[in-house]
Parts: structure tokens; sequence; C-alpha cells
């Protein structure tokens, strides 16, 4: 079978429909939007609206969240994370001096190795953090029991898994922390944002206390946040992400300059977009959902390409459909063969976060080295369409 190489457009990674309407509810939003969006999203996630806090991105939330923990648990100074998630992540915990504390992975399921997180929680141990991947809700009951024996927080990363559910319960809401974001291409978009909650009386304390000082955003902000939604959301079109391909716009977020981030508030206009979209989430994700079944049928049982395991507790919402390729030479020129289609296959992080960081351990990390290597992610937003699916059946099976 060809493949229908797509001409003049080019599909983007992630994508949410976002309409002209949606951006016009940010026009329209005043002071009173940003409560408004904090109570619906609260009240999405079944919690208390006093124990959701939003900020200008998932970076800044989760700089207040350990801004608080700090100060409640000075002596304790470390923060355990995957050794194989977003780089910014890091990022902000050496921003606040603490360390960060890496845990190899288990390639096939993107869980901590159950010896690994053992071996480092413990009395210096201030939060472990627990990544949601892809959109795919991870176990949480035995991290939480580790932690907690240590007297230790959970924050589960959710930042890529809004309205995912473990159980019936939606991701975020399980650990002792939740923390969203709504930057560009995440389940649902403000062209920045992020959301922290809390999930009881003790852990709504420590936000108060981290978003005590958070500045508000100028006007000069709120219309520049406002106008490079705007632009995301054309450069998010296949043919706007053409464009951007051709002037290698696509790379930025690779780039360590873009891992930085502004601590201040999220703005009323951001707030006025995402309380429009709020109501649509569960569908974009329905249908980011299908989207992967037909991927995952078109892939088969290619013996070059494994899934990454889904538990039966887990509802995911595949904000990529992400794969294991047999080597990184496979993962090469399948990458290659279908970013020629038009299609927007991605890498992910090129580097496990040891390689970046450097922690100075004698630790190895061969779950994470492996993942950065082998690592494919394919597009399931409203965008790909059945030629789309078709191309990966075509590449998958050659
Ligand atoms: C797993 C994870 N955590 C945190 C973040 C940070 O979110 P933000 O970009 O809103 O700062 C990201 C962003 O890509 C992410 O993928």
């Amino acid at each position: 079978m060809p493949m229908k190489k797509r001409r003049l457009s080019h599909l983007p990674p992630t994508a949410v429909p976002i309409t002209s309407n949606d951006l016009l509810a940010g026009l329209r939003s005043s002071k009173e939007t940003l409560e408004q969006f904090r109570i619906a999203l609260a009240s999405y996630f079944g919690i208390s609206g006093d124990a959701c806090r939003l900020a200008s991105s998932g970076r800044t939330a989760l700089y207040c969240l350990f801004q608080g923990l700090k100060a409640r648990r000075p002596a304790r100074t470390q923060v355990v994370m995957p050794a194989y998630t977003c780089p910014a992540v890091a990022r902000v915990v050496v921003d606040l001096e603490l360390q960060p504390i890496f845990v190899d992975l288990v390639p096939e399921t993107m869980c901590y190795e159950p010896d690994g997180l053992e071996a480092v929680v413990g009395e210096q141990t201030l939060a472990v953090v627990l990544v949601h991947p892809f959109g795919i809700p991870l176990a949480v009951g035995e991290t939480i029991a580790l932690a907690h024996e240590a007297d230790a927080v959970v924050i589960e990363d959710a930042a890529q898994a809004m309205g995912a559910r473990w159980d019936g319960q939606p991701v975020g809401t399980r650990g002792d922390f939740g923390l969203f974001s709504l930057g560009p291409g995440k389940p649902i978009s403000t062209g920045g944002g992020g959301i922290t909650v809390a999930n009881d009386a003790q852990a709504t304390a420590v936000l108060d206390s981290g978003w005590t000082h958070l500045p508000e955003p100028s006007n000069l902000v709120s219309v520049t946040a406002w106008m490079r939604q705007a632009a995301f959301q054309l450069a998010f079109q296949p043919r706007g992400f053409w464009a951007a391909t051709k002037m290698g716009l696509h790379r930025v977020g690779n780039h360590e300059s873009s891992w930085g981030y502004t601590v201040q508030g999220l703005t009323a206009m951001q707030a006025g977009v995402g309380l429009a979209l709020l109501p649509r989430l569960d569908a974009i994700n329905a249908q980011r959902r299908r989207k992967a079944r037909k991927l995952q049928e078109a892939l088969g049982r290619s013996p070059n390409l494994r899934s990454i395991f889904v538990a039966e507790k887990a509802e995911p919402i595949f904000l990529r459909y992400p794969l294991l390729a047999a080597s990184e030479e496979e993962r090469e020129s399948l990458y290659e063969a279908l970013w020629a289609a038009g299609m927007g296959v991605g890498r992910l992080y090129e580097k496990s976060l040891p390689a970046i960081y450097k922690p100075g351990t004698q630790a190895s990390f061969p779950g994470a080295e492996t993942i950065a290597r082998r690592l494919l992610t394919l597009p399931t937003h409203h965008n790909v369409t059945g030629d789309d699916i078709i191309n990966v059946k075509v590449v998958a099976s050659a």
C-alpha cells in the first residue's frame, strides 16, 4: 500500500480544537473570571474551591508548591522524580535550591523501578513526584505508602493527563497534590498556565503559603499572553505547523532556553479561554482515545514497536500515543518516514534527566536511557485523518 503524503500540511504532535469563540471568551473576561475558572476546575476535579490554585505555567505552579512545602519542612531538601520526564520539572527543583533525586523507570510501563524508589525515599525527602506520562494514569498506591512512611508528600504530575482517571477518580486527586498544565499542546490549553490541587486540609494550607506572594500579571502581560495563544492556535493547525517546520520553529521546545518560566499568576484572559474549553475537555479526550485505538489497530503486532502498558483500572487520555521501537536505529527510521509523510511524530526529551543534570552519583539509569533512545510518539488529535493512520500502518508493517 503506498503512503499518502500530506502536501503543504504537517500534523503537529498535539493539538486542542480551540475555536474563535473560545479566544473571544478570553477577550470578554474580567477579574471575576479567574475565580470562576478556579471554581469550575475544582468542581471538575471534585474538590473544594480553596484546594485549587492557578499560575502562569505548570512550572510556576510547581515552584509555588515547593515554596510552600519548603517553608513547612526546611530541613528536607530532596525531591524524588523520574529519571526520564520533562526537564523543566527538575529545573524548578534546582531553582529552589532543592536536590533532585532521580529514580529509574521501567520502559514498558514508565513506572518507577520499585526497588529504586525504596532505596532513595527517606528522612531528607520533601516530596516524591509521580508523572502520568502522555495521559496514561499510573498506579499511585505504593508510592503514596512509601512516601507517607517517610513523612514526605506525593505530587502527581498530571501536566499531560488532565481528565484521565484511575478507577473513576481523576488523576491528580489521589496523591497529596496534583499538578496540571495549560501550556501549548496540553489536554486543554490557554497558551500557558498551570494548576495545583491539594487533596486535604493540611495540603491546602501548604498552597496558602506557597501562593501568598504570587504577583498578579500586568495588563501588558495579559494582552501578550492572549496574542501568544492566538499565534499558537494558528501554528498548531496542519498548514500553520507546516510553515513553522519550514522555519525550524518546531524545535524551539527542545532547547534549554525554553525551560524558564515567570513567577506570576494566570491572566483573566487565559482563564476566560480555559473556562470556555473546560466543558469540552472530556469530549476532546474521548476523541483522542478513539484515535489512539485506531493507531493501535493500525500498528497491529508489529515486532519492531511496542505500546506502553496500560493498567486495567487506568482510563488514559492519550495526549500522544507512545511507542518503544526495538532499537534507536529503528526509531530513527520510523521517525524519518512518518515525518516525511507529514505526521507530527515526536521523540520527546532527547536525554534522560541524569544526563542533563549530572547528579554526580555512580547510579546508572538504563531504563531512562532506553526510553530516551527508543521512544516515539504519534499524534492523536482531531486533525489526524484516516490517511494518516494508513501511513502509520504502512510504515509499521514495512
Ligand atoms: C510532565 C510535565 N510536567 C510539567 C510540565 C511543565 O508544564 P508547563 O509547560 O505548563 O510549565 C510539563 C510540560 O511540558 C510536563 O510535560
